[in-house]
């Protein structure tokens, strides 16, 4: 069965209570919930991590790619200046897709760089909780799970 990392970067711990107009209300264990029933069906299994710490997010990245068939990213602001990110990323040579809630095109100036981007398969971005599922049912097919 396919092995799938799910990481959310800091604050997205807060998801539900944090800026709701901008990320809604659902928690990012209802998120989590909902990519795990998904998953089921599609045949994959999930490696969830969350971490407010970049060094905590690079660590698990190096500990866990070797057993993993692609990585669902929202490195939340870390997306917009983190080398160290970016270059674990790279190092680790695995399939990863970025993920953002809000369309960081339609907000502030400084959300519109992403230096995570360029060494990833795609980016979904705006969509909420659906970004998330929309990775996952890419790698359903490229990561043979089984998909529609
Ligand atoms: C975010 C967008 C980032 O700019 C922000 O710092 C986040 C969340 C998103 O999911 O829309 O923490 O990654």
């Amino acid at each position: 069965m396919p092995r799938i990392l799910v990481v959310n970067g800091p604050n997205l711990n807060l998801l539900g209570k944090r800026e709701p107009e901008v990320y809604g209300t659902q928690t990012l264990e209802e998120l989590n919930g909902k990519l795990t029933d998904m998953a089921q069906e599609l045949g994959i299994k999930l490696g969830f991590f969350q971490s407010n710490s970049e060094g905590a997010i690079i660590d698990f990245l190096h500990r866990e790619a070797g057993s993993a068939d692609g990585l669902i990213i929202n490195p939340g602001a870390l997306t917009h200046y983190s080398y160290a990110l970016r270059d674990a990323i790279a190092a680790i040579d695995i399939n990863a897709v970025e993920v953002h809630m809000s369309n960081v095109h339609a907000r502030e100036e400084f959300r519109r760089r992403s230096v995570i981007a360029p060494i990833c398969v795609g980016s979904v971005i705006g969509f909420g909780f659906y970004g998330y599922a929309m990775a996952l049912s890419y790698f359903a097919d490229v990561a043979g799970g089984r998909s529609e």
